[in-house]
């Protein structure tokens, strides 16, 4: 799995995990967030969970489950603890044949069908550091120049406030941008002033269309206002068990419009599942429409 593990591991430094704590703790994390951890994950449980122990001064992760599962813990560590284990892999036009399906495709239809008199709207759910959600901005921006009069809005959620917090800020490593094309990099990055830092920023037309927000797939959530005409829900999936991955993708389509359309990662697929989708190409979906049912 490409996303396995980000090298967030911080060598040893508490006694080692139980079976046990790792039974406890892989249980509390799938009921929480969905994420499921078999056997083969406890190394890597363990070792993210090593700086967590370190900063609350424990020395065994016996003691962690205690604080963990006590009710202040609880209300205090949850937050992090998810910080911890969610993986977050990503980068500027992941999958680029989404963005030109998107771009070729699915936004020239919709300007045609709807001549732009309202809003599209688009959601990365599952969003991380921020990338995927700008990606669709200036795809979406690169419409608006082709198409006048239209508009947009992208939202882009995550269960991870550690990424959420990243992906405001918009700044990355130059080495996240060095295979984009010179003309995005001109129009849509900002260098830094001071060189030496090898960083860039999103600039403020793009940051500025894009609204972050915390949401779990695993509660039941409302977004506001009109359903999206496009969800991206990429490389999320692969986490979690497959009746989970149903449960969350038929949450995904309440928030769908009929004939809206869904993005799943390439190593994920919805087969056989019971869901109001028709396939458009491989890991490419559509809300079915029902008969009379308003599409735009
Ligand atoms: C590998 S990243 C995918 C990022 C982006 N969609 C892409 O394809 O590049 C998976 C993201 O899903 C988020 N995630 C995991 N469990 C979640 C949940 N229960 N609710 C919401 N987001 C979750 C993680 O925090 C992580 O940022």
């Amino acid at each position: 799995m490409e996303d396995a593990d980000d090298g967030r591991s911080v060598g040893s430094g508490a006694r080692p995990m139980g079976a046990k704590e790792f039974q406890q703790l892989s249980e509390f994390i799938q009921n929480e967030c969905g994420i499921k951890l078999p056997p083969a994950k406890k190394t890597m449980l363990e070792a993210r969970l090593q700086k967590r122990l370190r900063v609350l001064g424990f020395h065994s992760f016996g003691e962690y489950c205690s604080y963990l599962f006590s009710s202040t813990g609880l209300e205090a560590e949850l937050t992090e603890l998810l910080n911890v284990v969610t993986t977050n892999t990503t980068h500027f036009f992941r999958e680029p044949k989404h963005f030109d399906v998107l771009g070729a495709e699915v936004l020239a239809a919709w300007s045609a069908r709807t001549g732009n008199r309202r809003e599209f709207r688009a959601w990365s759910a599952g969003c991380s550091t921020g990338e995927e959600p700008y990606t669709l901005a200036m795809v979406l921006l690169a419409h608006q120049e082709a198409s006048p009069g239209f508009r947009f809005s992208v939202t882009a959620t995550d269960i991870s406030t550690r990424v959420l917090q990243q992906a405001v800020r918009g700044v990355y490593s130059e080495d996240k941008v060095e295979d984009l094309p010179q003309a995005i990099m001109r129009k849509h990055f900002m260098r830094s002033k001071d060189r030496t830092r090898r960083l860039v920023k999103v600039a403020p037309e793009v940051r500025n269309r894009v609204v972050f927000q915390r949401l779990n797939f695993m509660e039941e959530f409302r977004l506001e206002g009109e359903p999206m005409d496009v969800v991206f829900c990429r490389n999320v999936l692969i986490y979690f068990e497959r009746a989970t991955q149903e449960a969350i993708v038929a949450k995904l389509c309440r928030h769908l419009r009929p004939g809206g359309w869904l993005f799943i990662g390439h190593s994920e697929s919805l087969t056989g599942m019971r869901l109001p989708l028709h396939l458009h190409s491989p890991t490419i979906y559509q809300r079915r429409r029902e008969t009379g049912e308003e599409t735009s």
